[in-house]
């Protein structure tokens, strides 16, 4: 009996193309309602993955199962619970968008008396509705990509599968894409491969990291991110007397590396509130006139870069 909790099973997932060997025995889950980042350096074998796990291309070894059902068993079953938005999205340059997305909904087995309506959703979801009567190949990229999206939400399935859905969109784009994902979050299953970390940190729950077709991480981002609590940094930016601050801090406890650089000062330690707590009493001290203290999320960078540098 399939476990029904894990609406994706993935099992050790081989790819040849000739004798390069894109992904290698690649095995797991994705839980029901899970909005999972798969990240890897360009390369990794993100694509090559999605591309088997939504039926279009086959694996070498390996089995895909999705809500029970083998993709290329059940290819039908598999297609029908997928929104897939390729990495290159396919070009229908000379349909109108609002036809496109009529068109694959129909194509996804949509019923015909619900499609005027999922079209509607999807246009407006996307924010192309002032741009639906216009030509796919009149549009600029950053739209052309939310075109992609809305076809692989215009049926409204269970899982999404987006290949790097923000490439190519201007921040306020990438804004509203991560509202969108937000909003899709709960209805449905999310797997979304990118290499921009703050995308992982924005929007999904947990992680898998591959490099070299093999995951070398698979952990929620708390859990990432403590893995390198005890080496992390902390930004500090002062009005004043910085560089008897920067001094300070090379004796508190705990701290491993100080760097100033004019008025910011960057501490690497192991990092605990008590340190915190220290470096701010420091500051007070210093009569430094603490202005800003942050916590880069180059948490989750390092240890991307640490993961993903022995290949
Ligand atoms: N059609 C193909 N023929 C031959 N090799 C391929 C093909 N597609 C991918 N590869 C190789 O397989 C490996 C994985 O590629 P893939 O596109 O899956 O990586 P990716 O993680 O999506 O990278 P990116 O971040 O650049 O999109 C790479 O070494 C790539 O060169
Ligand atoms: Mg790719």
């Amino acid at each position: 009996m399939a476990d029904t909790s894990n609406i994706i099973e993935i099992r050790e997932l081989t790819k040849n193309y000739g004798d390069r060997r894109a992904i290698d025995h690649l095995s797991f889950n994705v839980k029901k309602g899970e909005v999972v980042g798969f990240l890897g350096p360009n390369g990794a074998g993100k694509t090559t993955t999605m591309k088997i796990v939504t039926g279009f291309i086959a694996p070498t070894t390996g089995e895909v199962k999705i809500a029970g059902y083998d993709v290329f068993e059940d290819p039908y079953e598999v297609k029908r619970r997928i929104g897939y938005l390729p990495e290159t999205p396919p070009v229908y340059g000379d349909m109108i968008v609002a036809d496109y997305l009529d068109f694959v909904a129909r194509l996804k087995g949509v019923e015909s008396s619900r499609v005027p309506g999922l079209v509607a959703r999807a246009l407006e979801k996307t924010q192309l509705t002032d741009v639906r009567k216009r030509l796919i190949q009149n549009l600029s990229k950053g739209y052309r990509q939310r075109v992609g999206l809305a076809q692989a939400i215009v049926s409204d399935p269970e899982i999404l599968i987006l290949d790097e859905p923000t490439v190519g969109l201007d921040p306020r784009q990438v804004a509203e894409i991560r509202r969108l994902l937000q909003e899709l979050r709960g209805s449905h299953t999310i797997v979304l491969s990118t290499h921009i970390l703050s995308e992982v940190q924005a929007t999904c729950d947990r992680a898998i990291i591959i490099n070299g077709g093999r995951i070398v991480a698979e952990d929620t981002l708390t859990g990432l991110t403590n893995r390198l609590r005890g080496n992390s940094q902390i930004h500090i930016r002062v009005r004043r007397n910085a560089s008897d601050l920067a001094q300070a801090l090379e004796r508190v406890s705990g701290v491993t590396e100080v760097e100033m650089s004019g008025m910011q000062i960057r501490v690497q330690g192991h990092l605990s509130d008590d340190l915190i707590e220290k470096i701010s009493e420091a500051a007070v001290q210093q009569r430094a006139g603490l202005l800003e203290m942050t916590q880069p999320d180059a948490g989750l960078e390092n240890i991307f870069i640490e993961l993903t540098s022995q290949h």
